[in-house]
């Protein structure tokens, strides 16, 4: 791996309060060309994204989850990640990989985000993916896996340092 990505990667650490200044379009395209490039199972593409910078939106996803989406209340940006899932057998996993690659796309772009899982996750009137397919309109047969709130960092966190990363979880031949 060349140093620069792990540079990146060293300094990608989940955002929850950003600053109000919106991230301009060709910005946003910029992250979105990376969730596009994601590999997926077989070539079948069955992920979308649905890009939010409506306030209202954005706190009507925020009510889609009990807990663990306070970034909507800052974010000025978010990006649904949905995947066909009757294309699809592995399209969590497709949907995955688009997530993290719009995350370190972002954190290229000098912008700071978080994954928010929808996937699996309930508020208190049923789960958050038939929630989040309410607000948005998505069809039923598009899994909602996590959106990814994104915007100008407006919370100063360490980055990951390399002394500190286990390599005892790393085995060579046999576990
Ligand atoms: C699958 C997955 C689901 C996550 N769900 C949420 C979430 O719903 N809300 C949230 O604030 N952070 C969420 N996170 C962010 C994690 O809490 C975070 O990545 C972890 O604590 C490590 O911190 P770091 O991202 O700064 O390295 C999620 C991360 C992953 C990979």
């Amino acid at each position: 791996m060349g140093y620069e990505l792990l540079e990146i990667l060293k300094n990608r650490r989940s955002i929850r309060k950003f600053k109000e200044e919106k991230v301009a379009k060709e910005v946003i395209e910029q992250v979105l060309k990376a969730g596009l490039l994601a590999p997926s199972s077989k070539n079948k593409k069955p992920v979308q994204f649905i890009v939010v910078e409506d306030k209202d939106t954005l706190l009507k996803l925020k009510e889609c989850k009990s807990k663990g989406a306070d970034a909507f209340n800052t974010a000025p940006c978010a990006i649904v990640v949905i995947a066909d899932n009757q294309l699809s057998d592995v399209w969590i996993e497709d949907a995955s990989i688009a997530t993290i690659l719009l995350q370190t796309a972002a954190e290229n772009l000098g912008l700071g985000s978080v994954w928010i899982q929808m996937r699996n996750r309930q508020n208190n009137i049923g789960n958050s993916e038939d929630e989040v397919r309410k607000v948005l309109n998505i069809p039923e047969n598009y899994g909602v896996l996590s959106i990814v709130a994104i915007g100008y960092k407006d919370e100063i966190k360490e980055p990951y340092n390399e002394n500190s990363l286990d390599f005892s979880k790393i085995h060579y031949d046999k576990y």
